[in-house]
């Protein structure tokens, strides 16, 4: 099968010009003006921005969590990312504590094998660094292709490690040419004011949000730069959210430490007032939580500064039966929210089209520099020959509503009810093959791959 793109407005991270694109098979094989060869398909993409699939890499499918699993599975997760324009998502691994990385690897490739649409690979979470985990690093990356260690200084008796797992951990995964990538809050600091909020009878979603402060944040971010400063090892924080911690990666780079930054979606969009809602706060409950107005500021200027280097959206769904499990604690309330579909448009349109961001920082944050640190590129994250032909074509002008009507994440409510759009995904394609056209899906379960990813590159 061939394909030619014509006439589109090309953008990536250094380009922004009118191009046709030639694709066979499954990757792009020529870039230029008025391509004149034949081709099975020819889609106009005259007036169309044209974009490299978007790559988000912190979701959440299917997963085990606080009692319940995630509710949208590979199938509908990796659905709702192409109609949103992602083409490719990474997902965590969580090792089970007391058992071995393998195993919790065949738990995840049970329940994603075969159901994806889109492109997928995984991260591995450590919750239990020791002798044997260690001996598993080496292959983890060498055969399996999974180069990235998550660890969470948050969530103790089940998911948390501490500093002295995590200096053993960056240790290993240096030596094999790895990356340890964070959770950073300080989970002891939490789970003290948790305790003592419940007990004071305080048990709305509010108290979730009072229960872990942005200093739990901003000390364990510094805490993980430190260590990893200490051990040499490739770094990563996922979903930072405030000033404070992002002033501690400011502080890393004086001494030439390069501390590679993820944000979220909803922490650029969303505050804390949605804290104010009695029970039906519990759509935002998330961890970190959402923050105040001045870190809003300071992520969209570390996104213009480089420090910010990825917007990712930590989709993490529960329906509201799920988060009523919590309706009189708030600690029982499964933390995550669903954002994935919506990450390219919001960003879009909150982003460039409000002007705070250019285009070709929009293609740097939502896909080029994830497939580079994530060791992808340039087989995704480009549009540029030889490259998988996962492609978006954008209409910049049509405006939209996002509802839990018409969303498709396996979700009964939406983080985003009743926010207008300007900008839409209007065909997306993944590895040559139109996979969403004008509101359908073109592709059935099982056409997404598992993308063995390589390591980092440590320029983005
Ligand atoms: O609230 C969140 N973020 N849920 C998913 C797990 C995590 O911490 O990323
Ligand atoms: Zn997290
Ligand atoms: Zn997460």
């Amino acid at each position: 099968m061939s394909l030619l793109i014509k006439n589109g407005r090309v953008i990536t991270v250094s380009d922004d010009h009118v191009a046709d694109i030639f694709v066979e098979g499954e990757t792009i094989s020529a870039i230029g003006k008025n391509l004149n060869m034949k081709a099975d398909q020819v889609i106009d993409a005259g007036g169309k921005l044209v974009f490299p699939g978007g790559i988000d890499p912190h979701v959440h499918l299917d997963m085990p969590f606080m009692g319940t699993y995630s509710s949208d599975n590979y199938e509908t997760g990796t659905r709702a990312a192409l109609f949103g324009g992602t083409t490719t998502v990474i997902d965590f691994i969580l090792q089970t504590q007391g058992k071995s990385l393998h195993s919790a690897l065949e738990a995840w490739q049970g329940r994603s094998n075969g159901n994806a649409l889109g492109d997928y690979s995984f991260h591995m979470a450590v919750t239990d660094f020791n002798d044997n985990t260690k001996n598993e690093i080496k292959e983890m990356i060498e055969k399996e292709g999974i180069t990235s260690f998550k660890t969470f200084m948050a969530y103790k008796g089940a998911l948390m490690i501490d500093d002295r797992q995590m200096v053993g951990l960056m240790n290993e995964v240096r030596k094999q040419g790895g990356m340890v990538t964070v959770h950073a809050t300080n989970g002891d600091m939490i789970d003290f004011l948790v305790a003592k909020h419940r007990s004071e009878n305080k048990l709305s979603p509010l108290y979730h949000y009072l229960s872990q402060p942005e200093i739990t944040e901003s000390e364990a971010s510094g805490r993980f730069v430190d260590m990893a400063y200490h051990t040499g090892v490739t770094s990563y924080i996922v979903h930072l959210t405030c000033e404070g911690a992002l002033n501690q990666v400011r502080d890393a780079a004086k001494r030439n430490q390069k501390v590679f930054v993820e944000t979220c979606v909803q922490y650029l969009l969303l505050d804390a007032s949605l804290y104010d809602k009695g029970f039906e706060s519990a759509k935002w409950v998330m961890s970190p939580p959402l923050r105040e107005k001045k870190d809003q500021e300071s992520l969209w200027a570390g996104l213009n500064q480089g420090i910010v280097n990825i917007v990712g959206t930590d989709h993490c769904p529960f329906n509201w039966e799920q988060k009523k499990m919590g309706e009189n604690d708030f600690s029982k309330i499964p933390n995550g929210h669903p954002g994935l579909e919506h990450r390219m448009e919001l960003l879009y349109s909150e982003g460039v089209h409000k002007g705070k961001i250019s285009l070709n920082k929009y293609v740097e944050v939502t896909s080029t520099n994830a497939a580079k640190v994530f060791g992808m590129f340039p087989k995704k994250g480009s549009i540029g020959i030889g490259s998988d032909a996962d492609i978006v074509i954008f209409d910049p002008n049509e405006k939209h509503t996002l509802s839990a009507k018409t969303h498709h994440h396996r979700c009964d409510y939406s983080a985003y009810e009743g926010w207008q759009v300007t900008g839409k995904c209007k065909t997306v394609i993944l590895r040559g093959k139109v996979a969403i056209d004008n509101g359908k899906a073109m592709i059935e379960k099982g056409y997404g791959k598992f993308i063995k990813r390589g390591r980092s590159s440590s320029a983005v």
